[in-house]
């Protein structure tokens, strides 16, 4: 699991979750030079602290969030579901299900609701880790099923990607043994932001399901343009053993509102529900939020066009200066880089723009979120002072 990351990993690589600093806040503390940062002891990721007096980052680019906030539809729905904040939420599920259902062509029983996809992720890990057995996946992704599955006894077999960052999906076929639980894609992959063919990926999932259950990470879905989005709903409805994992955490802007689902076949969605929460743990407020948003396809046509437009505006400031841009899906870049990953994150967060650096097998890489366009012009800048 070398290559493998979350964003713990991505995180405690950075130098960036140190004493005084947390996720919450992920601003530097005062008190902690660069140095000090990647020297000082690592903090469970989601332990909170508030040291008095934190300077904020100018450009907070390390968490893939949504610069934009969420839709004001989705504030006003909150606000009107504070006066339900005494009633547990009942039909308000049914109401996004069936939105989600209508449009994925699936049945609403195929879905089932999480605060956030990380919920869905870890039930995956724990249902399927236990016993023992393989999952199959790629290096360099996403790594928290990955992770929590390994230390509820599976192996984890993360393939050699293809050289163009993608999944090797014929290599993962090569791989299939009885011992294999579960095959762990994310698509568009997080760090790379590397997309599958959808033919390619439908026909894996069609040949593979029948075998092993396909488990797909679409936490970054919504950054493909509505009508080339790849619809593996329709898998799902057919009965096939394939996993969809969504989050509301990225285009919606609710990283911190908690809203994600599953889209599964009933029967596996049974088997997953007793390693959750249950989906109780949405608090009404959220749900109602989600139901605006979900609706708001303004607000996630503007969100998709912002970002497209940043990011081809990084990628070209990045490319002008000679350095190989892996093109990128999703809401944020990867590029190898020419100076250690820790202290170059180190200096760019002394300049108050929060990025993530890394290492894969000795190359450093830094890893962008695309924020606004005034935020990544001031990555720019700032990057061009640290690489000198
Ligand atoms: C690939 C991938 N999957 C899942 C998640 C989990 O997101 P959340 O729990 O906020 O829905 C993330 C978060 O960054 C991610 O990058």
């Amino acid at each position: 699991m070398s290559f493998s990351l979350s964003r713990r990993e991505w995180l405690r690589a950075s130098g960036l979750l140190t004493a005084g600093l947390t996720v919450g806040q992920l601003e530097p503390s005062s008190a902690a030079t660069p140095d000090e940062l990647t020297q000082a002891s690592f903090v469970d990721e989601f332990e909170f602290v508030s040291p008095p007096e934190m300077p904020k980052l100018r450009a907070r680019l390390l968490a893939n969030e949504n610069p934009l906030g969420i839709a004001p539809s989705a504030k006003e729905a909150i606000i009107k579901a504070a006066d339900s904040g005494n009633r547990y939420a009942f039909s308000e599920f049914g109401q996004l299900k069936q939105l989600i259902a209508t449009d994925e062509g699936v049945g609403p029983e195929t879905i089932m609701m999480s605060p956030g996809s990380s919920d869905i992720l870890m039930a995956a890990a724990d249902y399927y880790a236990k016993g023992g057995g393989t999952i199959l996946t790629s290096a360099m992704t996403y790594d928290d099923l990955l992770s929590r599955a390994e230390k509820f006894g599976a192996k984890i077999v993360a393939l050699p990607m293809k050289k163009d960052y993608t999944f090797d999906l014929e290599a993962i076929k090569a791989k299939l043994t009885p011992d294999v639980k579960l095959v762990y894609i994310v698509n568009p992959n997080n760090p790379t932001g590397t997309i599958l063919p959808t033919a390619e990926l439908e026909a894996f999932c069609r040949e593979v399901s029948p075998k092993v259950p396909v488990f797909i990470d679409e936490a970054y879905i919504d950054f493909y343009e509505p009508a080339e989005r790849p619809k593996l709903g329709k898998l799902v409805a057919e009965g096939k053993n394939v996993i969809l994992a969504r989050t509301f955490s990225k285009i919606h802007g609710f990283a911190g509102l908690r809203l994600g689902y599953a889209i599964a076949p009933p029967d596996v969605l049974k088997a997953l529900k007793p390693y959750t929460n249950g989906e109780f743990a949405v608090s009404i407020t959220t749900l109602m939020a989600g139901i605006a948003s979900y609706k708001d396809k303004e607000w996630q046509n503007h969100c998709r066009a912002e970002n497209a437009k940043a990011r081809a505006y990084t990628t070209k400031a990045l490319t002008d200066m000679g350095y190989d841009v892996i093109p990128s899906s999703a809401n944020f870049i990867l590029f190898p880089i020419r100076m250690k990953s820790k202290t170059f994150s180190n200096q760019m967060f002394a300049n108050g723009i929060g990025i993530q650096g890394r290492e894969f097998d000795g190359q450093p890489f830094c890893r962008v979120s695309v924020g606004t366009m005034d935020e990544m012009a001031m990555f720019i800048d700032s990057f061009k002072k640290v690489v000198g």
